[in-house]
């Protein structure tokens, strides 16, 4: 694969464009939007910054072309890589523009965040074509893909994209059923579940919330993932444990009022100036920067 396209540069378009094109292929990226047309560049110029800071490998061929059509932007392509809002209808209607502009051979994929993939390629005029390529925020920095084949995707198309995501340098994950959520997510909403759950019964507060997730369990699942940290515990010991834990954790099928109370009042977190926390436009500036300095030094210091 040489040409990629780029199909929406909100959050993750601009990082995911960025990744790419560091890695030699030629990008093309669009969005409706022209506002984040005009926007895209410093967003991939940031990304870039930080790419160097990681020390990725420099192969830039071009810049990143922001094309003012979806036609334009997917000529040529050998990958097409949709990132618009999560909402299946609209995420077939593109692919479905797009098969209409690209060759037979393109693969479509799908930066959903758990759409099941058989849902989305079952709208697609080439169903085998259509893959799960589930990137982490942000994209650029977080080298974790996930790569989901729904029903119908062809083996073939697995392996080309799991060699793109390993010549970008990030690294890909074979989701073995096509699950809702795919693993990332299952896990991450497993874990928000039972937070929001401790903080609305008044277990403990929000920050020191945080604080006992990031120092503790965060900070150690970063160097031995869950099973791993099973075996380093003693399997004894959480058959112990979880013999008369699990059945006192949330298993609670809606979301919380905590969080459906403040996005009713808009309070949808540092988009909107404060969600659980309030923040003023210099504190996003100076934690947005203050975060990705700390991930680029951990994603540093775990790779020795
Ligand atoms: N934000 C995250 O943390 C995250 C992480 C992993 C995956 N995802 C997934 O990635 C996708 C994008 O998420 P996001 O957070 O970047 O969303 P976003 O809302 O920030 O950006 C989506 C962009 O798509 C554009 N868009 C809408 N319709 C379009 C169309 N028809 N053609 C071209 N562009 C169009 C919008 O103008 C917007 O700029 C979603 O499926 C989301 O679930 C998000």
């Amino acid at each position: 694969m040489q040409n990629v396209a780029v199909i929406g540069l909100g959050t993750m378009g601009p990082g995911i464009a960025a990744t790419l094109a560091r890695s030699g292929l030629r990008v093309s990226a669009f969005d409706v939007d022209a506002p984040k047309r005009a926007k895209a560049p410093a967003g991939f110029a940031t990304a870039a910054t930080v790419l160097t800071a990681l020390g990725v490998p420099d192969r830039t061929s071009a810049g990143i072309a922001v094309a003012d059509s979806l036609a334009a932007c997917v000529a040529g392509a050998d990958l097409v890589i949709e990132t618009i809002p999560e909402d299946l209808e609209l995420k077939i209607r593109v692919f479905r523009e797009v098969e209409t502009h690209v060759g037979a051979a393109c693969v479509l994929a799908s930066d959903t965040s758990g759409i099941p993939i058989t849902r989305i390629q079952a709208g697609t005029r080439l169903p085998e074509r259509v893959i799960g390529m589930h990137w982490s925020n942000p994209p650029h920095i977080i080298p974790m893909i996930e790569v989901i084949a729904g029903e119908k995707t062809a083996p073939g198309v697995v392996d080309a994209l799991v060699a793109v995501v390993r010549h970008s340098g990030h690294l890909p994950i074979i989701i073995r059923k096509d699950v809702a959520g795919f693993v990332e997510n299952r896990v991450l909403y497993a874990v928000m579940r039972e937070c929001l759950d401790l903080v609305e019964q008044g277990v403990i507060e929000p920050q020191d919330l945080d604080a006992c997730v990031s120092w503790g369990i965060g900070y150690k699942l970063a160097v031995v993932g869950p099973m791993a940290l099973l075996d380093m515990a003693g399997l004894d010991i959480y058959q112990a444990v979880g013999s008369y834990l699990n059945k006192e954790l949330s298993a609670r099928k809606d979301v919380a009022a905590y969080v459906t109370e403040r996005t009713a009042q808009g309070r949808l977190g540092i988009k909107s100036g404060g969600g659980i926390y309030s923040y003023t436009p210099e504190q996003v500036a100076e934690l947005q920067g203050a975060r990705a300095r700390k991930l680029v030094a951990v994603r540093k210091a775990l790779q020795t």
